[in-house]
């Protein structure tokens, strides 16, 4: 593989800034984002008040501390429009991320937002070693869903030729790598997986193609399949971290020299480790859920946004800023199926709907090939136990979910009272993946 090392003049000041130059920026922008969330969205004033904090009381970057956690309930209960800090016709643009129900986390953000979105994908292609002039294939999603147009538009703004692919169709995705010959991919990388499955169907060397690296990220992936990706491909096979609320993707990104976990852009986003039970600020070094406050966003300024991940902080290496340790574990119960975001309350919702089923369930994850799959259990109501009825009880489930959740499921009616019953919280998920 070839040595992707920046040259020198190849990076941002900001990123061999030294620590104090980065904290006193931090504090500066902390300040203001606190001030505007409180002067301009009436949830986050009505918060803080409640908490009995001003923006006045933060003098240190630690005092953080004291300002109440957002939570994804937060942008449920203010849908959709009800939690940002501009007027709506300064929005450029919304996206939207799977709520813990049916409707979504929608998230926004002006010009400038877009703007400083942009700079951060590109910040983290380059740091896995992209350049201007490079080719770049786009296969996350296009849509509500921030990959897409989040990876687009850092690419862009790198200098980079976009190839806007989206998801699917992984056979034409095979085709236009040969023809276009792009040096970056994009995707999730399970789905870098399925393209590796094709090359090999067709019959075409993937270690041939124009690849030499790949940005993957939007769920979890193990060093085990960086490994088995990079010699496949003979390409580098760099993380990328980043969740709708925050912005979207490039909130941190490794680089390539040296792949030992996340670089946090932390002139945009500042990060704390929680402990998950009790919500006290943990020491860098210690295992716990992962909140960010961004320090730039005008639209939605978001403030020790809860994320559910779970990581580490550890000290800068290639770049002055912190890294997160490689992403493996939530505090919630969201799953990722092929890239999309599923709660069981999503799933639970769509059973109601149904009137043959009863109200129990369980979820078997499992892995065909590459990618996942997903099997409810579900049971028969009594007065529709016969064949046909379960049936057609299958399938109205399955169509409701595949519409309002987004994802394709089989589902498995069995007989009244079988789906297994909880003695306390009941165990939704059974995951039945194997480990990599
Ligand atoms: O997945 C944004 C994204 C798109 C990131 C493309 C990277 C590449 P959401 O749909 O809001 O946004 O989902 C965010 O996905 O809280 C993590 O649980 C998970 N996730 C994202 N990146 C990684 C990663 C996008 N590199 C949720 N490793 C996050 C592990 C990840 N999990």
């Amino acid at each position: 593989m070839e040595d992707l090392s920046p040259r020198p003049g190849d990076l941002e000041p900001i990123e061999i800034a030294s620590r104090d130059e980065i904290s006193a920026l931090q504090l500066k922008r902390l300040k203001a984002t606190l001030g505007h969330a409180y002067r301009n969205s009436p949830h986050y004033k009505a918060k803080f008040d409640a908490a009995g904090v001003h923006p006045d009381d933060l003098k240190t970057l630690s005092d953080l501390s004291k300002f109440p956690f957002t939570v994804k309930k937060d942008l449920r209960d203010t849908y959709p429009f009800g939690m940002f800090a501009v007027p709506r016709e300064k929005l450029a643009r919304v996206h939207a991320s799977s709520g813990t129900t049916g409707k979504p986390t929608v998230v926004g953000y002006t010009r400038n937002d877009i703007d400083m979105w942009a700079t951060c994908v590109a910040r983290s292609i380059r740091a896995s070693g992209g350049r201007p002039g490079d080719i770049c294939h786009v296969a996350y999603g296009y849509g509500l869903f921030t990959g897409g147009l989040g990876a687009h538009y850092g690419a862009e703004k790198l200098g980079c030729t976009v190839v806007p692919v989206s998801g699917g169709m992984t056979e034409r995705q095979v085709a236009l790598i040969e023809d276009f010959k792009p040096r970056i991919i994009m995707v999730t990388p399970s789905y870098m997986l399925s393209i590796l499955d094709e090359y090999r169907r067709v019959g075409i060397d993937p270690r041939t193609s124009s690849l030499a690296v790949g940005i993957f990220g939007a769920e979890p992936w193990t060093n085990a399949m960086r490994e088995e990706i990079q010699s496949d491909f003979d390409m580098h096979a760099v993380d990328i971290y980043g969740l709708s609320e925050v912005i979207g993707p490039g909130v941190a990104n490794e680089c390539v020299e040296t792949k030992d976990g996340l670089h946090v852009w932390e002139d945009h986003f500042y990060p704390e480790i929680i402990d998950p039970e009790t919500g006290e600020v943990l020491p860098d070094g210690e295992m716990g859920e992962l909140v960010f406050t961004s320090l730039t966003k005008e639209a939605l300024p978001i403030i020790r946004y809860r994320t559910r991940d779970l990581t580490r902080l550890l000290p800068g290496t290639a770049r002055s800023m912190r890294r997160i340790e490689k992403i493996t574990g939530r505090s919630d119960d969201m799953m990722i199926l092929r890239g999309v975001n599923v709660f069981p309350t999503q799933i639970e919702e769509q059973l109601l709907k149904c009137t043959g089923l009863a109200p129990h369930f369980q979820i078997v994850l499992s892995r065909s090939g590459r990618l996942d799959d997903m099997t409810v259990h579900v049971e028969a109501m009594p007065h529709a136990v016969e064949a046909a009825q379960r049936a057609a009880s299958a399938k109205e489930l399955a169509h409701h979910i595949k519409s309002v959740v987004g994802v394709s499921t089989k589902i498995v009616v069995g007989d009244p009272d079988s789906v297994e019953r909880s003695a306390g919280k009941a165990r939704r998920i059974i995951d039945n993946r194997p480990k990599v």
